[in-house]
């Protein structure tokens, strides 16, 4: 539930207090208390104010994936749980947007995650700021360069296994859109001793155990190495291997590192060459040599490494032999050459061995620089990532932590600086008054050792530039004259008598009350660790080198340069650079990150509180809730408070018409806040108290649940009201339904006994009339019956005596024709002998033929030639002479028919005739022409006056004139035309006016074309080049086309006495004006019904759809 939730402000869901400023009660207990709830539910960021505290979870924790970095993106600081990205976010947008250099300082002490919290700040940046091919190469070079810096540059250590042995400080450039352009890095102060001394349990840099374990056989031969650390003395064995570290991986991941960082094959082979020679010149060995003039002298014992170094760097084995056994000090031109001793020769070859590797780290800084730089010369904003060691306090604290707690000493002044000045404008800004805040301002302590007269710094120079006798204790002397009054500075040996008793105070130590804590310092040391010297017989031997990085490393050692002024002091050299930095952070607004170790085993979950409550108190962390409580604990913009706090009042809720600001004002006063406990700043709201804070989010909270409640209840409510309604409705119309069905099934029951007790009196009713019918009937029948079986009795009798009777007669008969039968054979039987067979055929067939014609006379048909009847066919062997009887009686009353017309009919006939011939079993159209008359003139023109002009124009008799459709050449339309044929010409006029349109003689008409189908259409085709074909061939429909095509033929026939062709086919072609166009008679995909279309399709076609 709590990850679906959308958060909009840090104090939802809060685990303890995500901000500290929210403490209440602040005490040491409370704080402590506070980040261990939070880091026991994981929750390692919590914030004072801006400020993030990181406390080292030890172990990867699931809040930096890219949905996270999805998740703080553009959001405000305050909107989400504490985290990292909220504040890179904030910084890199300040950036991007307001053109505000950034710095990010990271303190914390060793092994607290300083490291990995600058590694998840650039990959923060790097996610959320431009993408594209250049801008990706510029990040990844950026982001690559701090595996190879951290191979160089870091150690496992009691502490940390992965601890930097280097201050880092980087800025990143971004251009004006907020893309990487590139960066600077600058390296503080490598910790160089370790390259020849290590602390129990601690290791060297893990570039050298990285070579070892990864670099191929054929790279180690190269190298001149081996694989097995023991051979090397610079190597702590003890822990050379570390839990969970892959150095041969490492290895590929730093070479893999250096490739994309740009570093060339031969440079990288260089580098190698110079770590394995500081891994060799450990293992040089020196024994004693007495020399006659009785000045001890040391030798090397085995000259074999020393030969294998010269062979890897190019040096003359003699020069660096010499270079160990000898020192000359140049003084007022003259050179004095001392011999070395042992003691000296080791300090020499470690002296040489630091040199050569922090020198190199040195190059590879400036090296990654050139890779990295930005390309381009625009205006860069700029964000500084410092990660920097933390304050150091150990049970023997030497010169390098006295630098390095000086370090944390200025980082702590300008953090005292900037957070107030922060602070202060913020007041200004937000015109609030602004009230002095009480806070330890540790410029003292920075004065106490950088003041160039009576600073502690400048007193070790001035004690190492001393001529005479300088040791430690000289140094420590000098600080008990100066410093002894000084109020942060604590000695024995001080005149003052404050620490004689204190026997917690070793002679040979000082202390400093550095802001953080009180820290002793061993003086042993300090001022051959600031002197940092390198014999120049050795620097001048390196410079020899046939190897172009050690020459590069060792400028000092070219004769033509002798420098005879001391180089600067370690001390003075990080002093300026220190103070550079200052300068640089000053110009940048400050983001810090604290980080918190939690405990001391490098163990997740365990929280060690006397470990925490110690860093809490030397980071001022407290002091730092109290700075930023001293005004007002909280702020927030209105519109952001109103929105979180509109629901406590109910003029604010659920919306506040006006001005945020008025809002915040009406919800205080509603809320009755005391006026002190609140100041109205111009967009934010200040509260003075954490308490009123919490007042604030507990009556939220209580009014959330309210809320909560409320809309549950009303949900509720509504949920269970339309459930109900629902139900009823459905119980209503379930009830209806049952009611209905149920009246049914009572009205089917009623109407069935009904209708069961009507049958039943029904029944019983017309039984009983049966009953009484039947008796009736059965009276009646009984009488019919006697008197049948009487009239039966009757005639039976009567029938037994009319049979007897005929019986009689026909016997009578029977023996007559039997009798006269066989008279008439015994008379006849002379005749009957040889062609009686024949004679009585014969006869019988005249009988026969001559029964047939007689009936034959009575059953004539009529003597219509239609009249298809014809008696029935009496006998088989008659057929064909019954088919020959009729076809000479059709004939002869088909003559009879004919002898009856007049001439005119007969013209009639033979025009049909003509009809016939020409048309059928061609056009479909034909059969049914034939029962029509040809009736010629249709439009009776002599009779209407409209059409006199017409008739007088006609001085021949006219044989057609009919209306006929003449179809448009252009479009295939129809146009109603008046069709006149005379004797010679072929007229067309105008249907209305009578006005002759076109005349053509019958000589020019070649010929007459039309489909086979049931349409009137034609075409009337001219000859070519007569006059009247100038436009065309004619195309028309009529009604009569059989008897127009028939009488055109005709007339042509007796004219011309030329046969007109007539073409019958479904596509013909036919001329209009220039085309010849094909005239198609398509079946079937009718629209208009049965009449036919016409449509011209193309200049090449015409289509007429016929039904
Ligand atoms: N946010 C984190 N999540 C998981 N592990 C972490 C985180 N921060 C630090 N660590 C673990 O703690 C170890 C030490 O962290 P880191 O090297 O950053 O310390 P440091 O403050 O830089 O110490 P030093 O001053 O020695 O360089 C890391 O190697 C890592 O294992
Ligand atoms: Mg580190």
């Amino acid at each position: 539930m709590a990850k679906m939730e959308v958060k909009t402000s840090l104090l939802d869901n809060m685990i303890g207090v995500g901000d500290m400023v929210l403490l209440e009660p602040l005490s040491e207990d409370s704080f402590i208390n506070n980040l261990k709830k939070r880091f026991d539910h994981s929750e390692i960021y919590t914030y004072i104010g801006s400020v993030v505290v990181s406390i080292n979870p030890y172990r990867s924790l699931p809040i930096y994936s890219p949905e996270k970095v999805e998740e703080y993106r553009n959001r405000n600081f305050y909107e989400l749980s504490p985290h990292i990205f909220a504040l890179s976010d904030e910084a890199y947008r300040s950036l991007r947007d307001q053109d505000k250099d950034q710095c990010i300082l990271i303190t914390g002490e060793s092994g607290a995650g300083k490291t990995e919290a600058s590694k998840l700040v650039m990959s923060y940046v790097a996610a959320v700021c431009g993408k594209g091919a250049e801008v990706n190469q510029v990040k990844e070079q950026l982001l690559q360069s701090n595996p190879v810096l951290e191979a160089f540059g870091n150690a496992k250590t009691v502490r940390n296994d992965n601890s930097s042995r280097f201050g880092k400080y980087m800025d990143i450039e971004f251009d004006f859109k907020g893309d990487p352009l590139g960066g600077v890095i600058s390296n503080y102060l490598l910790e160089k001793s370790r390259v020849v001394k290590q602390p129990r349990g601690e290791r060297n840099f893990h570039i050298f155990y990285q070579i070892l374990s990864g670099a191929s056989d054929d790279l180690l031969n190269k190298l001149k190495l081996e694989r097995d650390f023991s051979r090397y003395n610079y190597l702590s064995l003890d822990s050379a291997r570390v839990n969970g570290v892959d150095d041969a991986m490492n290895f590929r991941t730093v070479r893999n590192a250096m490739q994309i960082v740009g570093f060339m094959d031969h440079e990288t082979q260089s580098i190698l060459e110079v770590v394995a020679a500081v891994l060799k010149l450990g293992n040089i060995e020196f024994k004693p040599e007495s020399r006659v003039n009785g000045l001890d002298e040391s030798k090397i014992k085995d000259k074999n490494e020393l030969k294998e170094i010269c062979e890897l760097t190019g040096i003359d084995q003699s020069v660096l032999e010499r270079a160990f056994s000898f020192r000359t000090v140049e003084a007022k031109q003259e050179k004095v050459s001392t011999t070395l001793n042992v003691a000296q020769a080791y300090y020499a070859r470690d002296a040489l061995a630091k040199n050569l590797y922090s020198r190199l780290f040195s190059w590879l800084v400036t090296r990654i620089n050139e890779s990295i730089k930005a390309q381009t010369k625009v205006r860069k904003k700029v964000m500084g990532v410092l990660d920097i060691y933390g304050f150091e306090i150990f049970e023997d604290n030497s010169f390098e932590q006295f630098i390095i707690n000086y370090c944390n000493e200025k980082l702590q002044q300008i953090f005292i600086e900037l957070t107030l000045k922060e602070e202060q404008e913020e007041y200004i800004r937000e015109d609030i008054e602004w009230t002095h805040i009480e806070y330890f301002n540790n410029a003292i302590i920075c004065d106490l050792i950088e003041n160039n007269q009576t600073g502690i710094l400048a007193m070790l120079d001035e004690e190492c530039l001393r001529p005479g006798t300088v040791t430690d204790d000289t140094f420590l002397e000098k600080l008990n004259q100066i410093c002894a009054t000084h109020q942060h500075f604590e000695s024995r040996m001080s005149k003052c008598s404050r620490f004689l008793n204190d026997t917690s105070l070793p002679h040979s130590c000082f202390r400093i009350q550095h802001y953080a804590g009180k820290v002793m310092y061993q003086v042993e040391g300090f001022v051959d660790k600031n002197n940092d010297l390198l014999y120049r017989d050795l620097s001048q031997a390196m410079w020899k080198a046939n190897h172009s990085l050690i020459k590069a490393l060792f400028p000092e050692g070219n004769p033509a340069k002798i420098n005879l002024k001391r180089p600067p002091t370690a001390g003075s050299q990080f002093k300026a650079s220190v103070s550079t930095l200052m300068k640089n952070l000053q110009t940048k607004n400050p983001n810090y990150i604290r980080c918190i170790k939690p405990n001391d085993k490098k163990a997740a979950h365990i929280f060690n509180e006397a470990l925490v409550c110690h860093q809490v108190r030397y980071l001022g962390l407290l002091e730092n809730v109290r700075v930023r409580r001293a005004g007002y604990a909280f702020r927030q913009p209105y519109e952001l408070c109103l929105e979180r706090y509109k629901m406590l009042c109910k003029q604010t809720w659920p919306h506040w018409r006006g001005p945020a600001r008025a809002g915040v004002e009406v919800l205080f006063n509603e809320l009755e806040i005391p006026e002190e406990e609140y100041s109205f700043g111009r967009s934010k709201i200040f509260i003075r108290n954490p308490r009123t804070l919490f007042k604030l989010e507990d009556l939220r909270k209580q009014r959330l649940e309210d809320l909560a409640t409320l809309i549950q209840k009303i949900y509720r409510g509504w949920k269970c009201r339309t459930h109900f309604l629902l139900m009823k409705r459905s119980q209503i119309v379930i009830a209806s339904w049952y009611r209905r069905y149920a009246q049914q099934k009572k009205y089917q029951r009623i109407k069935s006994s009904a209708i069961v007790v009507q049958s039943y009196i029904r029944g019983w009713k017309a039984r009983k009339l049966l009953r009484e019918l039947k008796h009736q009937k059965r009276c009646k029948e009984a009488a019919t019956t006697i008197a049948a079986y009487w009239h039966g009795t009757q005639a039976r009798r009567e029938l037994r005596r009319l049979k007897e009777e005929a019986r009689n007669k026909h016997a009578i008969a029977v023996v007559w024709a039997y009798w006269l039968g066989y008279k008439v054979r015994r008379e006849y039987r002379k005749f009957f002998r040889a062609n009686a067979g024949r004679k009585i055929y014969e006869f019988t067939l005249q009988k026969i033929m001559q029964k047939y014609f007689l009936e034959m006379k009575n059953k004539m048909p009529s003597l219509s030639p239609i009249d298809k009847n014809w008696p029935a066919r009496p006998y088989l062997f008659l057929d064909s002479t019954h088919k020959e009887l009729k076809r000479i009686f059709h004939l002869w009353r088909c003559k009879k028919y004919r002898d009856q017309f007049t001439d005119q009919q007969k013209l009639v006939y033979e025009e049909k005739l003509e009809a016939s011939e020409l048309f059928k079993d061609k056009k479909a159209l034909y059969p049914a022409s034939v029962g029509q008359p040809f009736q010629g003139a249709y439009l009776e023109i002599s009779k209407n006056p409209k059409y006199k002009r017409l008739k007088d124009a006609v001085e021949e008799k006219i044989i057609i004139a009919e209306v006929v459709n003449k179809i448009n050449r252009a479009n295939g339309k129809c146009a109603s035309r008046i069709f006149l044929l005379t004797k010679n010409n072929v007229l067309l006029a105008d249907q209305k006016s009578g006005h002759i349109k076109s005349e053509v003689p019958l000589g020019d008409v070649t010929k007459v074309s039309m489909s086979s189908q049931n349409d009137g259409f034609f075409a009337v085709h001219l000859k070519e080049g007569s006059g009247a074909a100038g436009k065309g061939d004619f195309l028309f429909s009529s009604d009569h086309l059989i008897e127009m095509a028939t009488k055109l033929y005709r007339t042509t026939l007796s004219q011309t006495k030329q046969k007109l062709s007539i073409e019958i086919s479904d596509e013909f072609l036919v001329q209009f004006r220039q085309d010849k166009v094909c005239v198609k008679f398509i079946q079937g995909n009718q629209k208009n019904g049965n009449i036919p279309t016409c449509k011209r399709k193309n200049n090449r076609l015409l289509e007429v759809a016929v039904p």
